[in-house]
Formats: C-alpha cells, sequence, structure tokens
C-alpha cells in the first residue's frame, strides 16, 4: 500500500511508502523515536520546502515542520508557508551585512520553536559557524550535483558545460566547507540528449524532493540526546 499526496505540481505528486503509525517506521524508513521538530531555510521557489511538509503530512517522516525562515521577501517558499499555515520568518540577508549576524538571528528564531534539526533547501547565502555551531549534526542542506563533483553556484550549469552523461543531487549535512560534509542520500539522474538547464533542472529536483525527506530521517538517527533548544545557544 502506498500513501499519496494531491499536488498541483506533478514533481510533489510522489507516492510515499504507508505512513508512519505510532511507533511504527514506514516500510525502509529508520524508526525514530520520537516526533522531529523540524525548521527549515530557503531563499527561492521553496518547492523542497514543501515536499518536506507533504512527506511529514501523511507521508514516511516522523516530523513537524514547525518554523520557515526566509532571507527573500517575495519568495515562493514563503508563500506556501502562507498557504500550508507554517510559521514563517523573514530575515533579511540585506538587513544583516555581516553574515554572522544573520546567522545569529536565524540560530534565534529556530531556538525560539525548540527544533531539532534545521533543513536547508535552497538557502542560498554561505552558512558561518554561527549556524553550524548551533545546530552541529543537525544542520541539512540539499545541492544539485553528485558531491563532490560541481560544488558552488549553478552546479547544473557546471554539470552541462562538462559534458557528463550523469549528474544527480546530494543530501549531506553542513560542515565549514561550502557544498561538503558527511553525504546522506544521494540520487543519480542521466543527462539525456537535448537536455536543457531546465529540463535537466526539473528531473533533478523531482529527485530531491524524495531524497531530502529520508535524508532528514537518517541525520535524525544520528542525533544525540541534547535537546536542541541548548545547543541552539552555543
Ligand atoms: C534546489 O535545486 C537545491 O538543490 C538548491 O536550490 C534549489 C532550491 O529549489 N540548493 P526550491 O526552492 O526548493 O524549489
Amino acid at each position: 500500500m502506498t500513501g499519496s499526496n494531491d499536488a498541483s505540481e506533478p514533481e510533489l505528486a510522489i507516492q510515499w511508502p504507508t505512513p508512519h503509525s505510532e511507533g511504527e517506521a514506514a516500510k525502509g524508513w529508520p524508526r525514530l523515536d520520537r516526533a522531529l521538530r523540524l525548521g527549515v531555510m530557503a531563499s527561492g521557489h521553496g518547492s523542497n520546502f514543501e515536499a518536506l511538509v507533504r512527506a511529514c503530512r501523511g507521508g514516511p517522516l516522523r516530523a513537524e515542520v514547525v518554523q520557515l525562515v526566509v532571507n527573500n521577501p517575495a519568495c515562493g517558499a514563503r508563500q506556501r508557508a502562507e498557504r500550508l499555515d507554517i510559521a514563517c520568518r523573514l530575515h533579511d540577508h540585506r538587513d544583516h551585512p555581516q553574515r554572522q549576524e544573520l546567522d545569529r538571528q536565524v540560530a534565534a528564531t529556530f531556538a525560539a520553536s525548540a527544533v531539532d534539526l534545521v533543513v536547508m533547501a535552497g538557502w542560498m547565502r554561505i552558512v558561518t559557524p554561527v549556524l553550524i555551531g548551533a545546530y552541529p549534526g543537525r544542520l541539512v542542506n540539499i545541492h544539485p550535483s553528485l558531491l563532490p563533483s560541481f560544488r558552488g553556484l549553478d552546479a547544473v550549469g557546471q554539470a552541462l558545460a562538462a559534458g557528463v552523461t550523469l549528474t544527480g543531487c546530494t543530501a549531506h549535512l553542513v560542515e565549514e566547507v561550502v557544498d561538503a560534509g558527511p553525504i546522506l542520500v544521494q540520487a543519480a539522474v542521466p543527462v539525456l540528449q537535448g537536455d536543457d538547464h531546465g529540463s535537466l533542472v526539473a528531473r533533478i529536483q523531482a529527485q530531491e524532493h524524495r531524497i531530502l525527506p529520508y535524508a532528514v530521517a537518517l541525520a535524525a538517527l544520528r542525533l544525540d540526546s541534547r535537546p536542541a533548544a541548548q545547543t541552539a545557544q552555543g
């Protein structure tokens, strides 16, 4: 039996395995002792944010997205949060020329919501040790390449320019080197003849929406028992 989600965007209509029930994990998913409180950071469209919410609501991820943080007032993620009834806080990077100060504000918002784990779901800012140190082993990023290939900006363009026939996406824990850190889950995506940037991005993103919730579940297994509210004090 599979769970399903309605989706106006076809790439979000994922057939998840049977949803979790109290004390029981969906087939192939790790068993989490308690429901996680998730914080999500997004700068743009927000499809990964919504995929996470859907994986929690009637899907196999035993978690709740309790707080979204955006850095861009006009971003699609903010509109999705409103539709999905999830608290959204704007921390505009233009108000914080120092990266550390932006990260301090973001960490404080998540601490106030007592989140266990934070997901960078298309956060287009480099994060500093302020945030990484507040959520050690609890900060997950999604990147549109098979790391360690094509780090940094426009990974899909880099893959097309390099002429690779296989690329994909990676969910990993965040460390201080950009687009590095322990890999949690990867998905491979073939580059097809005639692919352009848009078509390849679309197929990679469809895989991101599948692997990111699973990566969150795997990251949760690695969590120690310290409450996030304490670790977020630094
Ligand atoms: C994703 O492709 C992700 O890999 C990258 O930014 C994109 C965000 O897309 N870091 P969305 O905002 O989740 O739709």
